[in-house]
This record gives C-alpha cells, sequence and structure tokens, in this order.
C-alpha cells in the first residue's frame, strides 16, 4: 500500500510527529483530498470521538457525495457515499450536461443525526427556472453505513449551495445562494427539521462584496455575533472567501474590512481558484479552513483532476473575524498527532489501487459511474471468470448524449484520478466478433471530453471508416483504437467532432488468447501516453493533451468501458489486475 506522500515528506513528517504533541507545527502536502473532490464542507463531531467528517460534490457521479472521516488532518479514510440507491434521488438519472448534478453538501451533525444538505441541479435550465435547483437533506446515524443515509427530503428553494444551522433556540436554519443570475443575495430561513417544510419568511441577508455569484454560505455563532462565511467571484481564477458578521441572524450584515480573506487570485502560484471553504476546529482549540482549490497555475490550462480539497490553517480570535493561511502546496500547522484509527475498509484519500476482483468482493467505494448504472452490467468473478470484473457492453458509449438514450446506461466504472502522474495497467479479455464492439480503458472528464483507448472489432469497410491506415484485414478483425474526444463546453455531450483516431491492428493470438493489457500513464502535468501490450513490450497507439479534459466543475475519472457504439452486444468483456499507481514525489 503506497500513500499519497512521497517518502522523503513522509520521513520529515514522522520525525516530526513523535518529537512533539498538538501545540508544534508540522509539515503537510496539499491537496489534503486529490482529484475530483470540489466544494468541500467539514466538520468536527465530539460525539464521534471528536472525528472530523467531509463531504464533497459529485455532480453526475454515483455512488454520490463521498464521506471521508479523518482524526488528524492528515490522513483521510473514504468511509462512504450519501447517495448509493437510485430511490433516494432518481433526478440524477435524468441531468443533462457534466456541470448538472449534485452541487456542495454541506456536513453537519446535530442532536445524534448526520445531515448533509445539498442540491440537485439541472444546470441546463435558465437560473429562474424553479425546475433547475431540487434542494435536498440525507441524514443518518451513522456514516460508516451507506446504507443509512435517507431518502432525499426535498425544500422548495431557488437557489443552491444550502447549508445547516442550529442556532441557541434550537431551531433548524438554512443558508443558502440565490440565484445568483436572478439576483445575487445570500439567503436564510428556518426549516421543519422533519418535514423540511420552511417556516415564515426567506429572508435577504447579505449580497457579498460585489463578486460575481456569492455563494457557499455557512454560518456560525461565535462571541454574540453570527458570521456569514461565502464566496465570490465564480469558482474559477478570481475564487475567493468573505466574511460579514452580524448581531442579528437576518442582519443587518457589516463586511470583513480585511476581505477577501482567502484567495490566491492575482497570484502566480500553482494552486489556483481557491474559495468555496468551511471552518472547524481541532480539540486544541486550533482553527481549520478546508476549500477548493485548482493545480492549474495562473495559466489555467492544464488541471485535468479539476477541483480538489486543500487544507488551510486558521485562526480565529474572540470577538474578531477570522484569518487564514493563504494555500500552498506545503503548509506547516500545529496539526493533531497522527491517527489512523478510523474504521472501514475504504482508501485513504491519494491511495494507490491494485484490485484483483476476488470471489464474493464488491466494488470499492471510490468506484464511480456516470448517473446510475445498470447493477447487472457488472459481476465480480463470474462462473468460469474467476477474479475478474465482467462488464456487459451497453449499447451507448461514452460519448452519447447526456440522459439516458437508452434502455440501458454507459458501461462504465472508475477511479478519480488523484496524481498528476501516474500508472494505470488493467489486462483486458475481449473476444467479440461483432463489428464496432469495444471494451477499453479511458480518462473521462465528461460525454465530450474524454480520451477512449479501446479493443474494437471491425469489418474491413469499418476499419477504413475508422481511419486505419495500415494493409486492412479482408475479414473482421480486433485493432486497438484510440479516440480522444474533445469537444469544448459549448458543444459538450453532443458528438464527437473533433475525434483524431488513431487506429492499429492488433496482433494475432497474443499470449494464444484474447487477453491483453492496456495501460495509461500521465508522464507529466501535460500529456497521458496509451500503451498496449504486444510480443515486444508496451506499444505507444497515442498521446492526449490534457488540457483537452480540463475545464468545466468536474474531475477526470480513469476507467473502464465496454460498448457497442450504438448496437447491443452480448459477448462480454472480463478486466483484471486493475493497477493505479501515483507518482508520489511529483504533485
Ligand atoms: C433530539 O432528537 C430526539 C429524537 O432523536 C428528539 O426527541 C429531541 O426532541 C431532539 N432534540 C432537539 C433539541 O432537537
Ligand atoms: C440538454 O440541454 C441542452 C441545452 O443546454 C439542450 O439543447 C438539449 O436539448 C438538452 N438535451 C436533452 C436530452 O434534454
Ligand atoms: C484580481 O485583479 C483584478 C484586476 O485588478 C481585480 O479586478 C480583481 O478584483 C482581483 N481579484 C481579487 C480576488 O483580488
Ligand atoms: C470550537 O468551536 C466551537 C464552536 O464555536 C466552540 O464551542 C468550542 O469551544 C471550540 N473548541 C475549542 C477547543 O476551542
Ligand atoms: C462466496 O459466498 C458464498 C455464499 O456466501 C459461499 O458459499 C462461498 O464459499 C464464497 N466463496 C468464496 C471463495 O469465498
Ligand atoms: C486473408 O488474409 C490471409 C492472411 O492475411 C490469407 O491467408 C487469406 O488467403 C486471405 N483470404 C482472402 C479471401 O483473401
Ligand atoms: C467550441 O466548439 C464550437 C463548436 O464546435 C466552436 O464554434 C468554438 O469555436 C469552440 N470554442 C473553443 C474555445 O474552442
Ligand atoms: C510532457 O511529456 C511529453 C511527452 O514526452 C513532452 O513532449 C512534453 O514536452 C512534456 N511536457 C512537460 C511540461 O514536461
Ligand atoms: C458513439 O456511438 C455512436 C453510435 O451510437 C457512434 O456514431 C459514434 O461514432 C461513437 N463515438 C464514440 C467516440 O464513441
Ligand atoms: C438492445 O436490446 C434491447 C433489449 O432486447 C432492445 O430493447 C433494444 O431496442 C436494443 N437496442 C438496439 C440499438 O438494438
Amino acid at each position: 500500500m503506497l500513500f499519497k506522500f512521497s517518502s522523503l515528506w513522509l520521513t520529515a513528517t514522522l520525525c516530526l510527529a513523535t518529537a512533539s504533541d498538538s501545540v508544534h507545527s508540522k509539515a503537510y502536502r496539499n491537496p489534503v483530498l486529490p482529484g475530483f473532490h470540489p466544494d468541500p464542507s467539514c466538520t468536527r463531531v465530539p460525539e464521534w470521538d471528536n472525528t472530523f467528517f467531509c463531504a464533497t460534490s459529485s455532480f453526475n457521479a454515483v455512488p454520490g457525495v463521498p464521506v471521508f472521516a479523518s482524526k488528524d488532518l492528515q490522513n483521510f479514510r473514504q468511509i462512504g457515499n450519501v447517495i448509493t440507491r437510485e430511490s433516494q434521488l432518481p433526478g440524477i438519472a435524468n441531468t443533462n450536461g457534466s456541470t448538472s448534478g449534485i452541487w456542495a453538501p454541506s456536513v453537519r451533525y446535530h442532536n445524534g443525526t448526520f445531515w448533509v444538505v445539498t442540491t440537485l441541479v439541472y444546470d441546463h435550465l435558465p437560473q429562474n427556472d424553479p425546475a433547475r435547483w431540487d434542494n435536498v437533506i440525507f441524514k443518518s446515524t451513522n456514516p460508516f453505513d451507506s446504507s443509512s443515509w435517507s431518502d432525499a427530503v426535498h425544500f422548495t428553494f431557488e437557489g443552491y449551495d444550502t447549508s445547516p444551522f442550529w442556532d441557541n433556540d434550537g431551531k433548524t436554519y438554512i443558508v443558502g445562494s440565490h440565484a445568483w443570475q436572478v439576483r445575487p443575495m445570500i439567503q436564510g430561513f428556518e426549516i421543519d427539521a422533519d418535514s423540511a417544510e420552511i417556516v415564515g419568511n426567506i429572508h435577504d441577508m447579505w449580497p457579498g462584496t460585489g463578486g460575481i455569484a456569492p455563494e457557499a454560505p455557512h454560518i456560525f455563532a461565535k462571541d454574540n455575533r453570527y458570521y456569514l462565511m461565502i464566496a465570490e467571484g465564480g469558482t474559477g481564477l478570481n475564487h475567493m472567501v468573505t466574511y460579514a458578521r452580524s448581531q442579528s441572524m437576518w442582519g443587518p450584515y457589516d463586511p470583513d474590512p480585511a476581505n477577501p480573506v482567502l484567495t490566491n487570485a492575482n497570484t502566480t502560484q500553482y494552486f489556483q481558484t481557491v474559495g468555496h471553504a468551511d471552518i472547524f476546529n481541532d480539540t486544541a482549540g486550533n482553527w481549520w479552513g478546508v476549500a477548493l482549490s485548482t493545480r492549474s497555475g495562473p495559466e489555467y490550462i492544464y488541471y485535468p483532476m479539476g477541483r480538489e480539497t486543500v487544507l488551510t490553517r486558521a485562526e480565529w480570535k474572540e470577538g474578531q473575524f477570522p484569518t487564514f493561511t493563504p494555500v500552498r502546496g506545503q503548509e506547516t500547522g500545529p496539526l493533531p498527532a497522527q491517527n489512523k484509527q478510523i474504521g472501514g475498509t475504504g482508501n485513504w484519500a491519494g491511495q494507490d489501487d491494485f484490485l484483483t476482483f476476488p470471489p464474493n468482493s464488491s466494488l470499492p467505494i471510490h468506484f464511480v459511474h456516470n448517473r446510475f448504472p445498470d447493477p447487472s452490467a457488472y459481476t465480480i468473478s463470474p462462473h468460469g471468470h474467476l477474479n475478474t470484473l465482467r462488464l456487459s457492453p451497453s449499447v451507448l458509449n461514452l460519448t452519447s448524449t447526456d440522459r439516458r438514450t437508452a434502455v440501458t446506461p454507459q458501461t462504465f466504472v472508475g477511479r478519480r484520478q488523484e496524481h498528476v502522474e501516474f500508472v494505470f495497467t488493467v489486462q483486458l479479455s475481449f473476444a467479440s466478433q461483432q463489428d464496432q464492439a469495444e471494451a477499453g480503458v479511458t480518462v473521462f472528464l465528461n460525454q465530450g471530453q474524454h480520451f477512449d483507448l479501446g479493443v474494437v472489432t471491425l469489418t474491413p469497410q469499418s476499419a477504413v471508416q475508422a481511419g486505419y491506415i495500415g494493409k486492412p484485414a479482408n475479414k473482421s478483425a480486433r485493432y486497438i483504437r484510440l479516440r480522444t474526444i474533445t469537444t469544448n463546453s459549448t458543444n459538450q455531450g453532443a458528438s464527437d467532432p473533433l475525434s483524431k483516431p488513431n487506429t492499429v491492428l492488433l496482433e494475432p493470438g497474443l499470449h494464444g488468447s484474447n487477453s491483453l493489457q492496456l495501460q495509461i500513464e500521465a508522464v507529466n502535468r501535460t500529456t497521458y501516453a496509451f500503451r498496449h501490450e504486444t510480443s515486444r513490450g508496451w506499444t505507444t497507439v497515442g498521446w492526449g493533451d490534457s488540457s483537452q479534459v480540463s475545464g468545466g466543475f468536474v474531475g477526470t475519472i480513469i476507467g473502464l468501458f465496454a460498448t457497442g457504439n450504438g448496437a447491443n452486444v452480448s459477448d462480454p468483456a472480463y478486466f483484471s489486475d486493475f493497477s493505479y499507481k501515483g507518482n508520489h514525489a511529483v504533485f
């Protein structure tokens, strides 16, 4: 098992950790939740042995809303997911566009119950259409058991980024961001804790300091004041965290003269777009902020992992606004002592994978699909194929239009890219004789932006159409095909106009079987290599430019797919030895 940090750094940390208690500063690296983990919310729960719990946005990824737990703010283990059953929130099946889906969960604990408040956004609808915003509450009394999360309880709010708060009066309040293109305003209201019915009026609280999209509000009561933490500037290079406070919950709110309190805007830092924060303290009384950030530099071109979760030191003196240490890759702070006593078997954030799909095992909880899967398309260790993951090809391929345009959804499963550089290798056995039957590996950002390396069966005519430039086979044959689907955000999900295929004939009878290895390597920040195994070793089929899978609200998933490219295919694909190894020395 490897962990996310370079061994040099780890050694340094361990030395410091043994030499110090929580008062002394320790070095740590950002991001603490690497990869597609945007819009973090974290809270410490004294009733659960002072464990820190965090949740992040998942958009159309299912299972949705990953939940992490940590005792030391250095090691975060995924302990579950909030959305695991289609019946909890069936609307995820009908979202349109990769920026739709689950936005910005807030996780809080109150009176024995964990709450996750979030919004299912239909982002293709205009902001003034009430159908765009489906605000929901999920509750659980044990987040280590994903099945304990309730079905969604819906409440009517024409906005997003909703977050709960309990005042001393015992009442439950929600703050949220009103549809900002209609009227930028942080609003708040009381709800009935059981029915989620809104009680009384929706109050205007604060419009922010003038940056676009005032959003991501959280409210805290401290020293006889209400502190409102928000994000402004949009989730790109101008992103920032601002504060205001009031003696009464509904205002008037006075902005912090020091705003913005946290931003990397207008800097040359590698970590950019810092914003959408949450704040909490540890048992020693130290305060911490989490926020999203992209490892993009100010160029903002290559950031395939999208918006990741960073941790930074805060101070919150009595009667004053909090202050934050600017986000950097290498930070120091008075971290709690190292403690990895977190239950469950889920991966630690940034952990590698080596999966052999043994009998009676399940897919790991950090594996995701695009929208709800057809469970029958995924079988572990089926009879006669021990230690494989069997995928039944879907009619739809990964480029197919959004929403369910066929009876069954796409067959696709994978894990987040969490490292700038990594090597991913998997063994594939796929023997379909049917034209266009295809199975392989992908770097998937969204339906309009992905690289697919597949084993595909093609007739001589299809091979020519697919751009095969060698001497065509005189009958149907198996090829290796790399396709780069790089539509941009204005036409995502529709078709693949920029596809630049590279198709090579597969050697017959490699190892005397239909089985071969496929590989994707992120050789550096900007470039992926796509390879397959031949009798001479690894052969590179083509390259991918990581800017082509950057942008939008999500991050890349390194995954497996199987499809008939528009047709039903009955022959399944068998994958085995799924190996993802991050380069833990490069970040
Ligand atoms: C806490 O929850 C219990 C039931 O779980 C309920 O009876 C009680 O009224 C709640 N207390 C508050 C302050 O909400
Ligand atoms: C998805 O949204 C786009 C507008 O962004 C619209 O043109 C398209 O028809 C929608 N697709 C479906 C299947 O609703
Ligand atoms: C960054 O600089 C631009 C141009 O001067 C300015 O408009 C913007 O407000 C600055 N952003 C932040 C967060 O300071
Ligand atoms: C942490 O913050 C909470 C909420 O403001 C406060 O009640 C508590 O006293 C703080 N704990 C420490 C150890 O400072
Ligand atoms: C798998 O589970 C079944 C039923 O629980 C059991 O009979 C079988 O022995 C298990 N197989 C392995 C390899 O553990
Ligand atoms: C097809 O190609 C194979 C080898 O490439 C050759 O042996 C065979 O005769 C060819 N068949 C026809 C019908 O051309
Ligand atoms: C995005 O694609 C559309 C349609 O293909 C094209 O008109 C537009 O110029 C592209 N934009 C960028 C930034 O490449
Ligand atoms: C990344 O690797 C590719 C392929 O080796 C190379 O062409 C490119 O210059 C490298 N880019 C950087 C930033 O190192
Ligand atoms: C996806 O499938 C459609 C048919 O449904 C086909 O026209 C298209 O070429 C395929 N493209 C990719 C990139 O998978
Ligand atoms: C695929 O098979 C299903 C079930 O038999 C059928 O409903 C569907 O129409 C088929 N799709 C295509 C594209 O042939």
